[in-house]
């Protein structure tokens, strides 16, 4: 039986439900080392692509988690729990991360612990960051990534649930198929980004969709990209590279409006004025900037993780290990990984 009471818990988090292979290690909140290996492979394909993305993992996994131990500089002796993504995500993916971790826990006799990467996404704001403060329950989050869009009612650390939603493409889906349609490489959501910020966000317009007050629609954004870029190119073959700062600035200013007309929403239905944003789209420059402007604008208190937290790492893999290891929430040695995972 662990010893709850030790004052030094380590836990080794793993994340394997993607394309990113990571591993952290976490003690009291803290976080001691943090790595992350991004597969390139999927760049020349313009997506993901599963079996390729699993059989990376399988390469990855050992040395990603020897380095994670090496940087927090501890023994794997010294570790007091294992973590692992269990769900949601692309089947074969997690279970090179859950037959690593289930093992991994069993030749050291320590216990493991199943991890939501969704909840994770959200829990990311309790790892301990020098001049930010944690969230204070109840709060909402904004979890935006390359699979998800939600708004989360957050009432404790595993009492959550989903007030909004997307009903097709994710956000980072409408980043990633937009750039993609102007030409630019996977995953092309920071490449929007970098361009937004030379651009114009008033040039070109471009219609949010119309869907229930907190939920979300994306796929007609991505054929609205379409068909503008279509009749522009028509007129103009070099219209994407004459135009692709003032596109990608009026697209970014789009959705990050889109995102922040959504919130207003959550808080006047939920009366929550605490705000909290995480998943990869989090990285967004835009949205950022708004979310800090809403603070002075609404008077909404607001947290951004720090960029490593943002987009998918093990450190907030570890972070829900710590919370479920003081309240003893372990997995069974037969947990299995689950693609398709509630909240
Ligand atoms: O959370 P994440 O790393 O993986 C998933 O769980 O999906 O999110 C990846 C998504 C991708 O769609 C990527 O294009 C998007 O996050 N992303 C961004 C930025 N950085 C990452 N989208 C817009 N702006 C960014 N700076
Ligand atoms: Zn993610």
């Amino acid at each position: 039986m662990p010893n709850l009471t030790e004052k030094n818990c380590y836990i080794l988090g793993i994340e394997s439900s993607c394309d990113d292979t990571a591993a952290a290690v976490i003690n009291n909140g803290v976080v001691l080392s943090n790595v992350v290996a991004t597969q390139q492979i999927h760049e020349e394909y313009g997506g993901v692509v599963p079996e390729l993305a699993s059989r990376a993992h399988q390469q990855n996994i050992v040395p990603v988690v020897h380095q994670a131990l090496r940087k927090a500089n501890i023994d794997k002796k010294q570790l007091s729990a294992i973590a692992f993504t269990r769900g949601p995500g692309l089947m074969g993916s997690l279970l090179v991360g859950t037959s690593f971790s289930k093992s991994l826990a069993m030749g050291l006799g320590i216990p493991l612990i199943d991890v939501n990467h969704m909840q994770a996404h959200i829990l990311a704001h309790f790892i301990k960051v020098e001049e930010q403060n944690t969230p204070n329950f109840p709060f909402l989050a904004l979890t935006i990534s390359g699979g998800h869009t939600q708004i989360v009612k957050v009432t404790d650390y595993f009492d959550m649930e989903i007030i909004g939603q997307t009903i097709d493409d994710a956000v980072g889906e409408a980043f990633d198929k937009s750039a993609k349609i102007l030409g630019l490489p996977y995953p092309g959501g920071p490449l929007i980004d970098k361009y937004a910020q030379q651009g114009d966000p008033k040039k070109f317009k471009f219609t949010k969709p119309k869907v229930q007050p907190m939920d979300f629609s994306f796929s007609g954004l991505k054929t609205a990209v379409l068909y503008f870029v279509e009749k522009e190119v028509d007129k103009n073959a070099d219209f994407i590279s004459e135009n692709i700062e003032d596109i990608c600035a009026s697209l970014q200013f789009t959705i990050v409006d889109y995102l922040m007309d959504k919130l207003k929403n959550a808080v006047k239905h939920t009366g929550i004025t605490e705000i909290a944003i995480g998943g990869g789209v989090s990285a967004n420059s835009g949205i950022r900037n708004a979310l800090k402007e809403a603070e002075t604008k609404y008077g909404w208190t607001t947290h951004i993780p720090k960029f490593e937290y943002c987009t998918d790492n093990a450190a907030m893999i570890a972070i829900v290990g710590e919370l479920k290891y003081k309240q003893q929430r372990f997995a069974k040695n037969d947990v299995l990984a689950q693609a398709r995972m509630k909240l």
